[in-house]
């Protein structure tokens, strides 16, 4: 199999039942991902190392935000257990309760050994973060994630007790001895009159949808569990959801989905195709070749789909190319919205419906659930709609509200393409991949122009490994990782006038090298170089960076736009 996994196999068979259990839960050996020892003779006078994702700062505005401390917990052995809750009521001591921007900030520390592990932190039920922990060392780390949740808004400034939840399930025990100590803090910036205009709207074009959504209802799992509150799809024909019931006076709907892949499905783009397994007698080895597709389904019938983005996380390829750069999008995972408008039509019978997921070709395990932001009409309660056609993921209905009414159409274009090239048995593996994923929502009102709003993504792995045995339960591994996630948004008005929104090259690469002994890292080094670019109107942001061994070589921050 895949290189870079094969050690994983050979580690889980080694591992007693109960522990295969956890590992199974969220682990893989490559993100085992420990030293065995420490070199360092002084543990506590050596500053923990500071871990971060590179992405463009949240634009906040000149206010003093009101700051809310929500939870303080010590993340210790949390696997199997009930998620942390936390009661959450908005703030009472804000002078003001119209807020322009609410910032949700995770900041941990850890030390010792441990794995990179997810987690999810949930407000009612609706998912508002999933994220993964950084990989600690022996002199310690620290890090912190923050995340505009300012579309969540109906939700946090809801006038009532609502339960917090956060899962990370962690094992602790004489080899793996990290705690995470975690604060997860809100901060509520009151509006300011001038950052409620134009730059605050084009702000909003750029985040994929428009003005926040009046009601957001969870399609995740629900207490009591011990787990987290996503649906775990653990096979191609294992179908997941919820039944739902929405107001009838809803006029749009977006379906925002987290999504992420584990254990067999960790690296899903490596996968060999089952023939190739069979032909090589990996019977062990995690198969069904290297292509996925979450498909959304409501009532049976497709509404979408989302091909994900081939995020590594924290411990994922070899560890040290993660220190301190972490990966793409892993302490922040891009959520992804499908525009379900079309389907109103469907949907505002007053009934309870149906809304599911599915991953093709999916092995053990993914963990997806979504949010429903609904937009409701403020002077009709109820509103009719009506819906055309869908053609693979072609959508096109309307709603007749208090706005006239409006007919939405929604796009979603898909490409993809994967080589995959093995030698030594599985111990070389060479993979390119691309996925190109549009999407597009038209709105028509009557004698208007028709507007419409584009994003244009792609996706882009590749990977060389190559292990090579040494003997005595030790293997080289030399492997170098290509990331890419690029975004392009743009507005399109009437027949064709485009408005570029926003733009986004983020790209990294690293090269690595660890010597692992019976699932133990002993040695390594790791080499990280990253290009961040993110322009739109009126701002942008760029970064280059590189790392090797733990040590900023160089990093160049600039903001000026050509
Ligand atoms: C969490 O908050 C407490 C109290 O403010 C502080 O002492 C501690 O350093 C914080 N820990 C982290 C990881 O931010
Ligand atoms: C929230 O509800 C409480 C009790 O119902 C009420 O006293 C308080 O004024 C409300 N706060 C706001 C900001 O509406
Ligand atoms: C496009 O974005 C604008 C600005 O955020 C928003 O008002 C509008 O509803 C969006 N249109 C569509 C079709 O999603
Ligand atoms: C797929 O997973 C579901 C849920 O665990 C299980 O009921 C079903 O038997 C599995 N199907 C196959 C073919 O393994
Ligand atoms: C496949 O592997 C199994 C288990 O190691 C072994 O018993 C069997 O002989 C192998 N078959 C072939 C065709 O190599
Ligand atoms: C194999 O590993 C054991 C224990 O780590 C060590 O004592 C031994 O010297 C090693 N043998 C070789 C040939 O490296
Ligand atoms: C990034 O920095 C490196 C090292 O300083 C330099 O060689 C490279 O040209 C820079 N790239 C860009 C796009 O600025
Ligand atoms: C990495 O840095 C450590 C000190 O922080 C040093 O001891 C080690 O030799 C370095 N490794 C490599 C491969 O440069």
């Amino acid at each position: 199999m895949a290189s870079a996994f094969r050690p994983l196999l050979l580690f889980l068979l080694l591992l007693p039942l109960s522990v295969t259990a956890n590992l199974h839960k969220s682990k893989t050996l490559l993100k085992s991902s420990l030293f065995s020892s420490t070199t360092t003779s002084h543990l506590n006078d050596t500053p923990p190392t500071t871990y971060f994702e590179v992405t463009k700062p949240i634009r906040l505005p000149k206010t003093q935000p009101c700051v809310y401390p929500i939870l303080h917990h010590d993340f210790g052995y949390t696997y199997g257990k009930p998620p942390v809750l936390a009661e959450y009521i908005p703030p009472s001591h804000c002078p003001s309760h119209d807020f322009s921007k609410i910032v949700l900030e995770w900041s941990a520390t850890c030390k010792g050994r441990q794995f990179d592990r997810i987690f999810g932190i949930w407000l009612g039920g609706v998912e508002i973060l999933r994220s993964c922990t950084a990989e600690p060392r022996a002199t310690g780390i620290v890090w912190s994630v923050k995340k505009d949740i300012t579309r969540y808004y109906s939700l946090l400034v809801k006038n009532q007790t609502q339960s917090l939840a956060v899962y990370l399930a962690n094992l602790v025990d004489r080899t793996y001895t990290g705690v995470y100590h975690v604060n997860i803090t809100a901060y509520y910036y009151p509006a300011e009159k001038k950052f409620n205009d134009f730059e605050s709207n084009l702000e909003n074009l750029a985040s994929g949808y428009g003005s926040r959504a009046d009601l957001i209802l969870p399609i995740s799992r629900n207490f009591p569990l011990n787990d987290g509150l996503w649906f775990e799809i653990e096979n191609s024909t294992d179908t997941e959801g919820k039944e739902i019931k929405i107001p009838q006076s809803v006029f749009r709907a977006v379906l925002e989905l987290y999504v992420s892949f584990h254990e067999s499905d960790e690296f899903w783009y490596g996968n060999p195709p089952n023939d190739y397994l069979l032909a090589h007698n990996l019977t062990d080895t995690a198969g069904n070749g290297p292509f996925r597709e979450v498909v959304v389904t409501l009532d049976g019938n497709v509404i979408g789909a989302i091909w994900p983005f081939t995020m590594v996380y924290t411990g994922g390829i070899n560890p040290l190319l993660w220190r301190p750069i972490s990966g793409i999008g892993s302490f922040d995972l891009p959520s992804y919205d499908i525009e379900i408008t079309p389907f109103l039509g469907n949907m505002l019978d007053g009934k309870t419906h149906t809304l599911q997921f599915h991953v093709t070709n999916a092995l053990n395990v993914w963990y997806i659930d979504a949010n429903l932001h609904l937009w409701l009409d403020g002077k009709n309660t109820y509103t009719e709609g009506s819906f055309f056609s869908i053609r693979s993921i072609s959508s096109t209905g309307w709603v007749k509200s208090s706005h006239g009414k409006i007919t939405t159409k929604a796009i979603q274009k898909f490409s993809y393409a994967n080589s995959m090239v093995m030698g030594n048995n599985g111990n070389v593996q060479m993979v390119n991949q691309e996925i190109r994923f549009d999407d597009s929502v038209q709105v028509k009102k009557p004698y208007a122009f028709s507007k419409e709003n584009k994003s244009l993504k792609r996706f882009l792995i590749d990977l060389y490994s190559n292990d090579m045995d040494q003997g005595n339960r030790t293997y080289l591994s030399v492997a170098n990782v290509m990331l890419g996630f690029n975004e392009n948004k743009f507005g399109v008005r009437g027949a064709g006038f485009r408005m570029p929104v926003s733009s986004l090259e983020n790209l990294q690469n690293g090269q690595g090298i660890k010597v692992v002994k019976n699932k133990l890292l002993v040695s390594g080094v790791g080499c990280t170089q990253q290009k961040y670019k993110c322009e739109g109107n009126k701002f942008c942001y760029f970064r280059n960076i590189s790392s090797s061994n733990y040590t900023i070589l160089n990093d160049e921050v600039g903001n000026a736009c050509n």
